[in-house]
């Protein structure tokens, strides 16, 4: 085999962190043992149960354990709340800075060979890139951006509670509506994808009757 074989180019992530960036799709021993002749950032994804021995001999390192949590429609519990509201086209600026330092869970804020800024500004332009496309609502408290809620169909990608009103239990007031919402446009199932360290999030979702499934380790490795 010979470089790249196995890999995928992830060009979002090497126009923020500056160097080349891939996915290590087919983790097979000769795939890894060619990386070292190839400076860069690679990461691997396996299932929790598999043999990390060969990751560990070729320089991979443990960064985030990956959750999905789903539900049916009529799983969603219901928290209403007269107070909360939905805006469909949320201001993009308000959205960014709303967001802007908070996912600190991931696998990028918690890998020591990256930059936290950098970190910081690849989920920046995430954020940017759904308001773009009109797949974020703004949710409101009393008239006021209280979190930002992205999506894609019937996946919840990136969302977040405003850093003033987080740790005071209106999460499952503004996400139950949000769901809500996604169920209006007629999808049978919503899914996510969270890190199984942000318990604020996993507790959040148990208690809208969302199940859990298909966990995932992610290793990375820096070649310099
Ligand atoms: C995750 C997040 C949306 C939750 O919102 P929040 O306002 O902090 O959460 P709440 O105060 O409503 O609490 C949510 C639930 O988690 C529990 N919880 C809150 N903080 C917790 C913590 N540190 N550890 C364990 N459980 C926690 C609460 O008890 C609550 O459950 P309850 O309503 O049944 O009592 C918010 O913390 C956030 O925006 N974090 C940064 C961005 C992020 O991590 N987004 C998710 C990944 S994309």
């Amino acid at each position: 085999m010979s470089f790249p074989d196995g890999l995928l180019a992830t060009p979002w992530d090497q126009t923020v962190f500056g160097f080349p960036t891939w996915e290590v799709v087919s983790p097979e021993e000769e795939v890894l043992v060619g990386l070292s002749a190839h400076p860069g950032h690679y990461t691997i994804k396996v299932d929790p149960l598999a043999s990390t021995e060969m990751l560990h001999r070729h320089g991979f390192y443990y960064c985030d354990t990956l959750i999905e949590p789903f539900a049916a429609r009529e799983r969603l519990v219901m928290f209403a709340h007269d107070q909360v509201g939905v805006d469909f086209a949320p201001d993009k600026g308000a959205v960014l800075k709303l967001s802007h330092g908070a996912f600190h869970h991931g696998r990028f804020h918690r890998d020591f060979n990256l930059d936290p800024l950098l970190a910081d500004l690849r989920y920046d332009q995430w954020v940017a890139q759904l308001c773009d496309e009109g797949n974020v609502f703004g949710l409101t408290f009393a008239d006021d951006l209280a979190a930002f809620f992205g999506f894609r169909g019937n996946k919840i990608v990136l969302h977040a509670v405003a850093e003033h009103f987080q740790g005071k239990g209106l999460a499952k007031y503004l996400w139950s509506k949000a769901c809500a919402e996604l169920f209006g446009r007629g999808h049978g199932e919503l899914s996510s994808s969270v890190s199984a360290s942000n318990l604020a999030i996993v507790n959040l979702y148990a208690s809208l009757g969302f199940r859990f499934r298909r966990p995932i380790d992610l290793y990375h490795r820096m070649v310099r």
